[in-house]
């Protein structure tokens, strides 16, 4: 029977987060808790995905728009039984369910698709994911007859100093059959430490009706992990970081310190790329093969071609073609689109821009809002002059254009082919292919001036 719904809790109030946000909307590396749930289910093939929200439901329903889920509120928080409760009649009556929780980051595919496994081919009635843990404070532990089977799941604060020694603990991941989950949600009550109504009591539920119950531990306890506080969170997020670097290491990325830098979970990056220390790779950021992304660089949702270096700069929603050298200290803002062979040196700052193959910006410039072509020069100390006070306006420099350092180019304005503009000049005119622009007061002299001027002091 295939495996067809997904059921992932997410109205709980996270309390220990001290947080305004709502808790399964924090995010690990890049990506928030739910969303990485979200993604992992979605890759274990399984396509009928509800999520119940309550707390924050509006901002969680909001950042899950285009995920393609169905959200079913929980208006009141009364505990994980209840919130599936919620969620029954959104529930086919065939086929089997799989819950989890929106607070545990560092599940992954592999794991729901194994998990899956076990629960059909030894045709469960309930499965349970469990892992073991060296301390299982804060976890549901689960409770084995002598025999080895499941006797029930109980709550830290249920526990008996016998029951707290348990390190086998309840992951908050589960199978059901359909029918059976949809059959017995209702029997849960909440006589209990916390008065909720307990998902996990449907194991004791389960053992009475007789139906058949298995643990599927996991070798890798990390993956259960559920964030509950701000520490657990940093943890999260340092053991995703990990991963993430391992990952690409596998893939042919070489690091210089494992440990000093930061990368999201979607980020891409192409073999014999090296990544210095202190680097930050956002979002959906791509890197090709043999880059150098150096020192203290921060790329979020760029796009960086093959054989690239980087030093010391920030990139956002820009991208770079192939060969082209970056920094250190440049600074390309959204919508800057890079040529190929391209330098963008020191202080220059690129914005909603795009410059053409071989051109040159070594040092100290602003370009915004502009089309540069291929081959341009652009002095030291150039500025794209695109903002009057109330519009911003475009500048157009063709191929082959030279730039003079210090130059004022007042938008909106174009530099044909070949045009030549003098260092220091202003140009507020079209200046014509091949010219050149000479926009300044002729020098003069004055003489023995320093020396009439010293006699008066
Ligand atoms: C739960 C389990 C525990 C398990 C642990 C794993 C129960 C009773 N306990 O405990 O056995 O070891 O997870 O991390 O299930 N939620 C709702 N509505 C509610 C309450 C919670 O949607 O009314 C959601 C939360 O948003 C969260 C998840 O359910 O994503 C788990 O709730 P939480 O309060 O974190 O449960 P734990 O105490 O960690
Ligand atoms: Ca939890």
């Amino acid at each position: 029977m295939a495996l067809n719904t997904a059921v992932i809790l997410a109205a709980g109030a996270g309390t220990r987060m001290k947080s305004k946000i709502p808790k399964v909307l924090h995010k690990v590396c890049g990506l928030s808790m739910i969303e990485s749930v979200i993604k992992e289910v979605k890759s274990s093939h399984i396509e009928n995905i509800i999520v119940v929200i309550g707390n924050g439901a509006e901002a969680v329903e909001e950042e899950l728009s285009d995920m393609n889920v169905s959200f079913v509120l929980q208006k009141e928080q009364l505990g994980t039984g209840h919130a599936v409760l919620q969620a029954k009649d959104s529930i086919p009556d065939s086929g089997d369910v799989i819950v989890l929780c929106g607070d545990m980051p560092l599940i992954t595919q592999e794991t729901i698709k194994a998990f899956m496994r076990y629960h059909k081919e030894n045709n469960h009635d309930i499965s349970i994911l469990t892992a073991e843990l060296e301390n299982p404070f804060g976890y549901g532990r689960i409770v084995k007859d002598d025999n080895g089977l499941v006797n029930k799941i109980v709550e830290q604060k249920d526990a008996s100093e016998d029951e707290l020694l348990i390190k086998e603990v309840n992951s908050g991941v589960y199978c059901f059959k359909a029918g059976i989950l949809k059959k017995h949600l209702a029997d849960i009550d909440n006589r209990n430490a916390q008065n909720e109504y307990y998902l996990t009591d449907l194991i004791e539920i389960g053992v009475r009706n007789k139906y058949d119950i298995g643990a599927f531990s996991l070798s890798d306890p990390k993956e259960i992990m559920g964030v509950n506080s701000r520490k657990q969170l940093a943890e999260a997020e340092s053991l995703m970081r990990q991963r993430i670097v391992e990952k690409l290491m596998e893939s042919g990325v070489s690091f210089i310190d494992t440990s000093n830098c930061y990368i999201d979970k979607e980020v891409e990056v192409g073999m014999d790329t090296v990544i210095y220390p202190g680097v930050i790779l956002k979002g959906k950021t791509i890197i090709g093969e043999n880059c150098i992304i150096g020192q203290n660089s921060r790329i979020e949702n760029g796009t960086i071609e093959d054989n690239v270096k980087i030093q010391s700069s920030v990139i956002i929603d820009s991208i770079v073609r192939k060969g082209t050298n970056i920094g250190p200290f440049a600074y390309l803002r959204p919508g800057s689109s890079i040529g190929q062979n391209v330098k963008i040196g020191d202080f220059v700052e690129v914005k909603n821009a795009s410059i053409g193959d071989g051109s040159k910006a070594s040092h100290l410039a602003y370009i915004g809002d502009a089309e540069v072509g291929k081959n341009v020069n652009i002095g030291c100390g150039v500025i794209f002059v695109n903002y009057d006070g109330k519009n911003k306006n475009k500048i157009t420099v063709e191929d082959d254009a030279f730039i003079g350092s210090n130059v004022n180019l007042i938008a909106p304005v174009t530099v044909r082919k070949r045009g030549f503009v003098a260092a220091g000049t202003t140009v507020t005119l079209e200046v014509p292919d091949g010219a050149l622009c000479i926009g300044r007061e002729k020098q003069k002299h004055i003489k023995n001036w320093v020396d009439r001027k010293k006699i008066k002091e």
